[in-house]
């Protein structure tokens, strides 16, 4: 709550708690709320989702996206194996599917609900010149049966709830979201995703909620809409409720600079205090992620992959930015220990008292290669 703002009355809270914040069902799937992290490739792995679940409370955590590929190489194996490693205490979780042709994207469909999937989404939102230029992504808003027809593959091969995630168009002079969810919903999806903005606009651009209302209103009342783009802050959250409609929330890079963001969000909507993290379980949770990434990845990469995780604990304290470039070098689990050890101790020797410096995943960042 900003400051200077009076508590909220209980009854007020409870009544914007059931407004804001509640369970959420996804076809057979019940979510605890409805608050979902956004599958993010790069990131979402299965140590990030663990955190995520625990520390935040998440409704519904997802995969890295992961291509429909016909014939896989053995690399492309063992990267498929990566990407759907999942263990039960992150469930319920959603996996994506990242292709165009009906019969390999539902035959990776099928292979990701063995993998322990239980819902599997469609991207229809990635904006990268290679998803374009394949006919992926965001690519498929200028085909909406297309998408009707990939959804309908993934639901005849797959027991499990079919979503899709999608842009409010390919760019502005496009904005078909309305069309491209009643394809989907029409041939089987079980919920929408929309993220506010279309192909052509960056992270950092405003979002469009106007959109997100026009599919809602589209849609039948039985299929959830979630908004998705910015929604960083409870007032966010709000206004995707109050002018979108949107049944639940998709969080991304907000989530990234902070693991306890969930949890906050939702005390926040239902008039709890926020929780704040202490130096020490910043850095016991930031020392369970390495152990986490070690298990998946192994020291050479793990220590890598590591690096540009090492900010979402330290975000907000003094001197998170030097820390950053200083964890940048790791290479090694000794490196990790040594960087660690000597920002947490001078943070506790109050040597690092300058202002509060807040990093946010870098716009660019989302443009890895599919
Ligand atoms: C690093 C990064 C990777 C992403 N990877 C995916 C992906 O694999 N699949 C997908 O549908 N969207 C992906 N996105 C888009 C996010 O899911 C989300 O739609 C976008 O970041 C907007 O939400 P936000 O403002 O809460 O971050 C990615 C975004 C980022 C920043």
């Amino acid at each position: 709550m900003p400051d200077g703002e009076a508590p909220l009355p209980a009854e007020a809270a409870a009544a914007g708690s059931a407004r804001y914040i509640h369970p959420l069902r996804i076809g057979d799937v019940q979510l605890a709320n409805n608050l979902l992290l956004a599958p993010m490739a790069g990131y979402t792995n299965v140590a990030f989702r663990l955190i995520a679940k625990e520390v935040g409370g998440c409704g519904l955590v997802a995969s890295e996206m992961v291509a429909a590929i016909g014939r896989p190489t053995a690399a492309q194996a063992e990267r498929f194996g990566t990407l759907t490693r999942t263990v039960p205490a992150e469930r319920p979780i959603a996996m994506q599917v990242y292709g165009r042709e009906p019969e390999l994207c539902a035959a990776t469909a099928a292979a990701l609900e063995r993998a322990g999937a239980d819902i599997i989404d469609l991207n229809c939102g990635c904006p990268v010149r290679k998803a374009k230029q394949a006919g992926c992504g965001v690519a498929l808003m200028r085909e909406p049966e297309q998408v009707g027809r990939i959804i309908a593959a993934m639901r005849r091969a797959t027991s499990r709830p079919v979503t899709v995630k999608m842009r409010l168009g390919y760019d502005v002079q496009h904005r078909n979201a309305v069309e491209v969810a009643l394809a989907a919903v029409e041939n089987g999806a079980s919920a929408v995703c929309v993220h506010a903005r279309t192909g052509e606009s960056k992270h950092g651009m405003p979002i469009d909620l106007g959109g997100v209302a026009a599919v809602r209103a589209a849609l039948p009342p039985a299929i959830p809409v979630i908004a998705n783009g910015s929604l960083d802050s409870a007032a966010a959250i709000r206004a995707a409720k109050d002018e979108a409609g949107a049944d639940g929330y998709m969080i991304g890079r907000a989530a990234c600079g902070d693991p306890w963001l969930f949890r906050n969000l939702i005390a926040e909507l239902t008039g709890a205090p926020r929780y704040q993290p202490s130096l020490a379980e910043r850095r016991a949770l930031l020392q369970r992620h390495f152990d986490l990434i070690l298990e998946l990845y192994g020291e050479e990469r793990g220590v890598r992959v590591m690096r540009k995780y090492a900010f979402f604990y330290c975000n907000g304290l003094p001197g998170v930015r030097r820390f950053r470039a200083e964890f940048c070098r790791i290479a090694s689990r000794a490196d990790f220990a040594r960087v660690t050890a000597d920002f947490f101790a001078a943070l506790e020797r109050g040597e690092l008292s300058g202002p509060a410096e807040h990093l946010v995943l870098a716009d660019d960042a989302a443009d890895a290669e599919p």
